[in-house]
């Protein structure tokens, strides 16, 4: 197993640095997510918020960021104090204390003293910045403080007049990955593309979806992720053309095709694969001939991720190839330019053809600029996942029924074009059949 990826503390600080100079002036107030109960005394699996992991590294449940702008900025963390008894049963803490130095902050509080000691922080700051309404319970807290500053008002104390969105200047930042995001999420990419391989092994026509989704989540976290990015699909048949099907409780067919998609997270960060294969090892004529248009698709489409592409030219890219191929299946009818236009493709293909990738499986930053589709530059991480889901229709030949196929790779954008993060996980027919009957392409 290859070496530990550790966070880098100094890095989380500079983006607290970073955030300060774009503030200018102001308070931001960002907390952490909380624990969820699953049911009685069971709690779901505890996932930091990924803006406040960003920006902190820091991952206990309750825990409150303050950053102070201005000519004598200040780094401020709030989080659980040291408590002998809870560490005994749940595990250890930081406390204020070891925090501040560990996490490189300039003063920790206990979240305890939150109440006593966020109005403070707020007082005579012009603006407030705070992710409005991701929380209500939050809100309703947030709005208590303000009007404890604004009691104050007669002693010349006065409460932010502004509210902006915290995540306007976190999200542009996340957007950009830095070489040590890039090297995590490769890491996320490389270990799940090896759940993928290993699913391509053992897949057999008598097994159930839910034993190769055992599988799939045994290499994630055998590979070192710390859980699933997202629930698995694993569809076999039918099941192809549902397209958040998540059930992964039905037998595989002899002649069917499987679609997974599924990713580890690796340190906060997410990967995102679909591949679709037979489920005895062997594409049919039909299943062979959408799946080549939608590889074709999905290259062609990769090969429009580059630097001055916008957002929307690898959609752009992939919906022409997945329509001429329509065409030439003839499932559809009528002249190129025409049936694009037309959207006839939407029966067969409704999802957009990727999302921004990182912290988050769809992850955060803006896809149009004042209306318009932003231009791809260096350091943006996305996904690139066209498909064709055929379902049972009077108009469509019975050999293309519930054909359910995707491609999904992630790819990171360079100078000169991109790099796909995802290479490990087999995709042509060619490697697919190699790793499904002798292991290895
Ligand atoms: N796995 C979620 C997605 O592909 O968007
Ligand atoms: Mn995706
Ligand atoms: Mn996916």
């Amino acid at each position: 197993m290859q070496a530990e990826l550790t966070p880098d503390i100094a890095l989380h600080r500079a983006r607290r640095d970073r955030v300060l100079q774009q503030m200018g002036a102001g308070v931001l107030v960002l907390a952490t997510a909380p624990e969820v109960i699953r049911n009685r005394d069971a709690h779901y699996p505890y996932r930091y918020d990924s803006h406040f992991h960003y920006l902190t590294a820091f991952a206990e449940p309750e825990a409150v960021l303050v950053l102070i702008a201005g000519p004598e900025p200040r780094q401020i963390l709030f989080c659980r104090d040291k408590n002998l008894e809870r560490e005994i049963w749940d595990g250890f803490r930081f406390g204020p204390e070891a925090a501040r130095e560990q996490f490189r902050f300039d003063t920790t509080f206990a979240y305890d003293a939150l109440d006593d000691e966020l109005p403070k922080l707020l007082e005579n700051q012009p603006t407030l910045y705070y992710a409005i309404g991701f929380d209500p319970a939050w809100d309703a807290r947030m709005l208590g403080w303000l009007n404890t500053v604004r009691a104050k008002g007669r002693t010349g104390v006065s409460a932010p007049s502004a509210l902006l969105d915290a995540r306007a200047i976190i999200d542009e930042m996340r957007l950009i990955k830095d070489a040590h995001e890039l090297a995590l999420m490769q890491r996320a990419a490389d270990i799940s593309a090896a759940g993928h391989v290993a699913a391509q092994r053992v897949c057999k026509p008598g097994m159930g979806e839910w034993q190769i989704e055992a599988e799939l989540l045994y290499h994630f976290r055998k590979g070192g992720c710390q859980a699933p990015a997202y629930t698995s699909i694993v569809a076999g048949g039918a099941n192809a053309c549902v397209l958040h099907y998540v059930g992964n409780d039905q037998p595989l067919h002899d002649g069917d095709l499987l679609l997974i998609d599924a990713a580890g997270e690796y340190h906060g960060y997410a990967a995102d694969i679909t591949r679709t294969f037979p489920v005895n090892g062997r594409f049919s004529g039909a299943q062979r001939d959408v799946y080549e248009i939608v590889l074709a698709a999905q290259l062609a489409a990769i090969d429009a991720v580059k630097p001055g592409n916008t957002w929307n030219a690898p959609h752009d890219t992939a919906l022409r190839v997945l329509t001429q191929g329509l065409r030439d299946l003839k499932l559809l009818t009528g002249e190129l330019d025409g049936l694009l236009e037309q959207e006839a493709y939407k029966p067969f293909y409704m999802h957009k053809t990727g999302h921004w990738l990182g912290l988050d499986v769809h992850d955060a930053g803006e896809y149009k600029l004042n209306g318009a589709w932003r231009t791809l530059q260096a350091g943006m991480t996305l996904t690139v996942e066209p498909g064709l889901y055929i379902r049972p229709s009077e108009d469509v030949p019975k050999a293309f029924w519930n054909i359910g196929i995707r491609i999904e790779d992630d790819v990171a954008v360079t100078e000169n074009g991109c790099h796909v993060l995802t290479s490990a996980a087999p995709k042509t027919i060619t490697d697919i059949e190699q790793v499904m009957h002798h292991g290895t392409r």
